[in-house]
């Protein structure tokens, strides 16, 4: 089959590796996809969904993958649905789940699923009352999209009304921050939960844990996330079961009676307290960086995980992953998350060990080729190092002997990825 895949990070240069890997699988497109992807199949340069529609229509292409939320949220799987094309995705009014979190936390609240203690406004008043119920720190979100910066935590009741203000105001993030969730802080360990839907059935991905911030020990501002790894010793059966139970069942099964079901990835962001999975978000496309760890877990055929999802039929898909871990170790360009860096060449030596060439690689990124046909750093997160093994540590010291392989100017990476795991062990 041909595939177009929509989006251009290393989540989308995974997607695309695995199905170039995948016997089923001709040719890979990618709309817009990067520097790289053009190593996997054809990038194209083509925006307005008619004219994607138009393309696959003539070209060939049995499904379509959609990496990133935008797409999503601005429709892009109901004009392809329309037009009778295959699609990996939800619709746009299920991808609210991601698109606002006030649709997200009543949608939670109206089914029982766990999550923290809020409230949704508009109101600057009722805004404050809520705030001076709770305990430091607050958690104070825009409902719209925004770029994952949305989300302030504010460690004193000041900081908690003056972020709401300025959210409220339209200041700080515009329409998206007219409306906010104010909510309680959860104090536990953060988990990437994925689940491939086709709408009734679905598949629960091993869980990883990504990390979010940008410098060891979990120091440092924010960002996108700058490694992950997967699966993580952090869940056991008796979460995983919770999960399913109070989690994914009663999410897919809200999702059909209220008339939108779910197809394509849910993206579950935990936090567990005390034992216990607490719904911190969802999101409706793969993590990025935790695609790019279980995309080479995967043993099954990429290309039958997603059309299978995209055509209703995971009942009849057996999908099995290795019994392996992957650990990927994003590098980042010098001013991230800050501002954007000069564009750096990036020169990989070669890879003569054997064990690295087998076990290790790169899914690329924020790269763009130049005319010279070499590679450039022109994004923020560049690339990430993904090393497999058989158990976290090897899989983490392949990635880390990969990154020693790598170079451009001002990089940047995190040398502790996997540090919870590997204190459990
Ligand atoms: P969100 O976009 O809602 O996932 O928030 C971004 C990040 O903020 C999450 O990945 C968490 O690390 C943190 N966060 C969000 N909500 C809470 C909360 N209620 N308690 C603690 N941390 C939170
Ligand atoms: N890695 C977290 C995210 O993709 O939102």
């Amino acid at each position: 089959m041909n595939v177009l895949i929509i989006g251009s990070g290393g989540r989308e240069y995974s997607i695309g590796r695995a199905l170039k890997h995948d016997e089923n699988v001709e040719k890979v497109y990618f709309s817009p996809g990067n520097g790289a992807t053009d190593e996997l199949g054809e990038n194209l340069s083509i925006t307005d969904f008619n004219a994607l529609a138009d393309f696959v229509e003539e070209n060939g292409i049995d499904l379509t993958i959609v990496g990133p939320e935008a797409p999503l949220v601005e429709g892009i799987v109901d004009v392809f649905k329309a037009r009778g094309l295959t699609i990996f995705g939800p619709t746009a009014k299920a991808a609210q789940l991601e698109g606002s979190k006030i649709f997200m936390k009543n949608f939670l609240a109206r089914h029982n699923v766990p999550t923290a203690r809020y409230i949704e406004t508009s109101s600057i008043e009722e805004a404050y009352r809520f705030i001076e119920t709770l305990e430091v720190p607050i958690v104070v979100k825009a409902d719209g999209l925004c770029g994952g910066k949305g989300v302030i935590i504010a460690q004193s009741h000041e900081e908690a009304k003056k972020t709401a203000g300025e959210m409220l105001s339209g200041n700080a993030f515009g329409e998206a921050g007219t409306a906010i969730v104010i909510e309680e802080f959860l104090d536990g360990y953060e988990l990437s939960v994925f689940a491939v839907c086709d709408g009734k059935d679905y598949v629960v991905l091993p869980a990883a844990q990504d990390h979010k911030r940008l410098l060891d020990n979990d120091e440092g501002p924010n960002t996108g996330g700058m490694g992950a790894y997967a699966p993580t010793p952090l869940v056991n059966d008796d979460i995983y079961q919770k999960l399913d139970e109070r989690v994914i069942k009663p999410t897919l099964k809200g999702m059909e009676e209220e008339g939108m079901p779910f197809t394509g990835v849910l993206f579950i962001g935990v936090m567990v307290v005390k034992g216990e999975p607490i719904i911190l978000e969802y999101n409706v496309r793969f993590g990025d960086p935790e695609c790019e760890e279980l995309m080479p877990l995967l043993k099954s055929p990429a290309s039958d995980l997603f059309y299978k999802a995209a055509t209703g039929d995971l009942k009849n898909a057996t999908i099995e992953f290795h019994d392996k871990y992957a650990v990927g170790v994003v590098m980042a360009s010098r001013d991230y998350p800050y501002k954007s860096s000069p564009p750096a060449e990036i020169i990989i030596d070669e890879i003569h060990h054997e064990e690295l060439q087998e076990n290790a690689h790169i899914s690329f990124a924020g790269v763009s080729r130049g005319e010279d046909g070499k590679l450039y750093a022109t994004g923020g997160r560049v690339l990430v190092c993904v090393g497999l093994g058989d158990s976290i540590k090897e899989a983490r010291d392949r990635a880390y002997m990969l990154v020693g392989q790598v170079h451009f100017a001002g990089k940047q990476c995190r040398t502790d990825i996997a540090y919870q795991a590997l204190q459990e062990a």
